[in-house]
């Protein structure tokens, strides 16, 4: 079945828990000590995964992706909160035919297959671009007839391949200049402007039913580059070549969005075609501070807003969730923390304004972190007890731990984090070196206390 660029209404059996306050006590008791253990999820609210309010506003939430990076917590996280990947190399040319004639679909495969197993979209990316070309393609030497072949031979396998199974594809990436006028590349030098024409009516060819684009960065004001943009959709339309969309990368600086965006988005609209945010990160100059990480999430709204006010604007792709997979820091020296998580899968604030920018709220997703209370070991009038955080699927940055002992015991040492008694309740926060708990991993911190008449396990509260 295939995917259309605006999700399916139809829900996806997926079997996640969504349970955010459920309380869950267990008693053990083991040796001579007795250990006892409680264990409580966070009782905050917690927010839907981004591609549950994406599809409620039927606007795709997509990621760039690495093929061979989608297990483990960046598999959780591109397969939950997400509806559409990218792959972010997997399907260039000089991936996937290394030497000519011998193809390497492996890592392409793999990220569709990844994609149909969690109800995701694929945007393919890229089919006509000057750059990662297979080295005996840019080495050689070609008349324009046998470019125009390799070309077309070129899309029609790729496309056909995964014909019936990719939502879009960029057919063409970054064919101009900033002054508006075509890049030099290969194909302009080789076979005119007209390539362009040429790789839609071919991949139009191969899968009538994929959304073809042009993708382009710095189009995504109103500028020369832009307008270029503009007048080449408007002529392809006049003249019936297939294309159906246009794509604004949209790799941007904090603070920097183009005031334009939605004006610019409005008018490719204006002459039929969808637009799509495809590219999406807002790099800063590192290291990264509070204030530019609440700059960097209103950019980030201000981008959602953006799609999110304009029908024909079918969605925002990141290009990359987490800045441990972000393409910034290797080429711009000193900049990087681009993405809405970071490199622990933290979600950072620009996580919580595309959340809210498509109608959540801005509380991250952290009820896959569960705190568990023991008592590890007890004497006449003393105990050692300890509480570790653990995290599946979500991760937190700080914690607060929290419960209330019914039969009068007091805390009198901890270690591994900060704790306080009033009255009955203790409340327990990280130290300064341990707050943060990637998904998969834990925290433990421990105390020892007096007790009693009995020792019971209290109800824990995190956050
Ligand atoms: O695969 C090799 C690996 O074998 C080798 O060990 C390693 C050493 O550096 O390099 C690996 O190749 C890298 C490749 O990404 C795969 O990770 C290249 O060096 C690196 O240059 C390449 O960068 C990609 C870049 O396109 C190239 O321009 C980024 O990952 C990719 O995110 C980026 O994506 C582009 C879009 O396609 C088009 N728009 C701009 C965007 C950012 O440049």
């Amino acid at each position: 079945m295939r995917s259309s660029l605006h999700p399916r209404p139809a829900r996806r059996p997926r079997p996640r828990s969504r349970t955010r306050s459920r309380l869950v006590a267990l008693f053990t008791g083991v040796a001579a000590v007795g250990v006892l253990l409680a264990a409580g999820t966070t009782a905050r609210a917690a927010d839907a995964p981004l591609r549950d309010l994406a599809e409620a506003r039927g606007k795709v939430i997509g990621t760039a992706v690495t093929g061979s990076k989608l297990t483990g917590t960046y598999g959780d996280l591109a397969g939950g909160q997400f509806n559409s990947l990218t792959p972010g190399n997997a399907m260039k040319w000089e991936t996937v035919e290394p030497s000519r004639g011998s193809y390497d679909w492996g890592e392409a495969d793999r990220i569709v297959a990844f994609a149909q197993a969690h109800d995701q979209q694929v945007r393919g990316h890229t089919l006509v671009w000057h750059s990662q070309n297979p080295g005996w393609l840019t080495d050689g030497s070609w008349t324009a007839d046998q470019l125009s072949t390799l070309l077309q031979d070129h899309i029609t396998t790729e496309v056909t391949r995964y014909k019936g199974e990719l939502a879009a594809w960029d057919v063409v990436n970054e064919p101009f200049n900033e002054d508006g006028t075509y890049r030099t590349s290969l194909w302009y030098q080789g076979l005119g402007s007209d390539y362009i024409a040429r790789a839609l009516t071919w991949a139009h060819a191969a899968d009538p039913d994929a959304k073809l684009y042009i993708n382009d960065y710095n189009v995504e004001g109103v500028n020369a580059k832009s307008t270029a943009l503009y007048d080449l959709v408007k002529s392809l339309k006049e003249r019936g070549v297939p294309i159906d969309g246009v794509g604004l990368q949209a790799h941007l600086i904090l603070g920097l969005v183009p005031s334009t965006l939605q004006q610019n988005i409005e008018r490719f609209a204006a002459l039929g075609v969808d637009v799509a945010v495809t590219e999406l990160d807002i790099r800063m100059q590192l290291p990264s501070t509070d204030a530019k990480l609440a700059q960097q999430a209103a950019d980030y709204r201000a981008v959602m807003n953006a799609c999110v006010a304009v029908s024909r604007c079918a969605g925002v792709t990141v290009w990359g969730f987490t800045d441990s997979d972000s393409w910034i820091p290797d080429v711009f020296d000193g900049y990087g923390a681009a993405t809405p998580y970071d490199a622990n899968y933290v979600p950072k604030p620009a996580y919580g304004a595309i959340a809210t920018a498509l109608g959540g709220t801005s509380t991250p997703p952290t009820g896959d972190c569960t705190a568990a209370y023991s008592v590890a070991n007890e004497w006449n009038t003393g105990f050692t007890g300890q509480v570790t955080i653990s995290c599946s699927g979500a991760a937190l940055s700080s914690w607060k731990v929290s419960w209330d002992y019914g039969a009068g015991q007091r805390i009198t040492q901890a270690w591994n984090a900060t704790c306080a008694q009033s009255g009955t309740t203790v409340t327990c926060s990280n130290a300064s070196y341990n707050g943060t708990v990637p998904s998969g991993g834990s925290v433990t911190f421990g105390f020892n206390g007096t007790w009693s008449g009995s020792n019971p396990v209290p109800a824990v509260t995190l956050g």
